[in-house]
């Protein structure tokens, strides 16, 4: 089997984490017996600052044809991040409808929890993001810049077919694990969007007889995460709720450095994307001590999505091992002093 991989490492530490796991992607491909080709884009902040455009007008069509996307990360301090961004990483999310944002958190043998008391395996749950509408739908304006009658809109969007879709896929996650869910929102102050999620969830909840419901408004759940990580089991929450839950998901399982991420277009339709959760890091870009696994925990859901299983547990076991061992390197977010390199190399020789 040959499947062809675009390549966007993006930029800061995007470029760092791509370079140094593309590498073991394709080994991993090799030692599987598929053909991994991959096609490299460089697009990003340094094109947009020469051409004042993060990707080419037809960038869309270019990557329709692929059969996954890795993607590093997208962000510039001399660049607004609302123009990167809108430039470059969400519109492929929206263009390509991968509507779920699937983001695990597992604490892994070897690791330490900022909270106090939790062994590996303790926190093992996972994140149903809304991906493609809610809070991102960037529909809104600005009048009268500069005056005091200044005024700001940005309207959230909620579809019955959004909603219904990510809920549904939550609820079927939860069906293949514990069987639990959890659905975030915010409808004691939004009685709109937020009454609405929680009506559907409540008629998906109706096929889903085994899965048990609880219902958390997002300030209350931003305290459960760090009180309570251990109950969780699939959470499902929108774009915005979703994508600061993870931040904080990220930290209690030690940190966002260990964190991958899947923008999924379940029907296969367009293809999927697949990225850490973090940033470009401006604060370290440039030092070569980013922690890669992030990248390489994402590959293995990159191969998962192929439905090359084989490869993508060898990737997660390798990083398991590797973390497992205490004298193995260790990146500064994870407190030692290794480089990005040195812990891609020792998982190379663990491959
Ligand atoms: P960030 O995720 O880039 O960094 C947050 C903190 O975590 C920083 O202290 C950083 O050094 C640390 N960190 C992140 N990844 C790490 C890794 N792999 N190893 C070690 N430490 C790591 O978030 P931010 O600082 O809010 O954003 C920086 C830029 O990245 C902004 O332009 C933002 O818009 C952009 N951003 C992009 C994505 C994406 O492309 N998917 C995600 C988040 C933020
Ligand atoms: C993420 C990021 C993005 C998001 C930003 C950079 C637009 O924070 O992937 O978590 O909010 O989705
Ligand atoms: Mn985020």
């Amino acid at each position: 089997m040959a499947y062809n991989i675009a390549v966007i490492p993006g930029d800061g530490i995007g470029t760092e984490i791509t370079d140094a796991v593309l590498p073991l992607l394709e080994r991993g491909s090799e030692h599987h017996g598929f053909d991994f080709e991959t096609t490299w884009y460089e697009w990003g902040s340094e094109r947009y600052l020469q051409d004042g455009a993060m990707m080419p007008e037809d960038g869309l069509a270019r990557l329709e044809h692929s059969d996954a996307i890795f993607l590093g990360a997208v962000g510039h301090p001399n660049i607004p991040d609302h123009v990167t961004l809108n430039g470059l990483l969400l519109p492929i999310r929206k263009g390509f409808d991968q509507y779920i944002c699937k983001r695990p958190s597992i604490l892994y043998d070897g690791i330490e929890s900022p909270l106090r008391g939790y062994a590996a395996g303790d926190i093992d749950f996972v994140v149903y993001r809304e991906n493609t509408e809610g809070e991102y739908a960037n529909i809104g304006g600005r009048e009268h810049r500069g005056f005091d009658h200044e005024i700001a809109v940005q309207s959230a969007v909620f579809t019955r077919e959004g909603t219904q879709r990510v809920v549904q896929q939550a609820f079927e996650a939860a069906t293949h694990r514990d069987g639990r869910l959890t659905s975030v929102t915010k409808s004691n102050a939004q009685a709109h969007s937020m009454v609405f999620w929680d009506d559907i969830v409540q008629e998906v909840s109706e096929e889903f007889p085994d899965v048990t419901v609880e219902e958390l408004l997002v300030d209350r759940a931003s305290m459960d995460f760090i009180r309570r990580p251990e109950t969780f089991d699939v959470v499902v929450a929108s774009n915005l709720f979703g994508d600061v839950l993870t931040d904080i998901a990220a930290t209690v399982t030690g940190s966002l450095g260990l964190a991958p991420s899947g923008n999924i277009n379940p029907s296969g339709a367009y293809p999927s994307m697949f990225e850490p959760v973090h940033g470009s890091a401006p604060d370290i870009a440039g030092q070569g001590i980013a922690n890669p696994l992030a990248a390489v925990l994402t590959g293995a859901m990159l191969f998962e999505h192929l439905g090359e299983n084989e490869a993508a547990a060898a990737l997660s076991t390798a990083v398991e091992s590797q973390l497992a061992d205490e004298s193995a390197p260790r990146t500064p977010d994870l407190g030692g002093s290794a480089t990005t390199a040195a812990v891609t190399a020792d998982l190379e020789d663990r491959l």
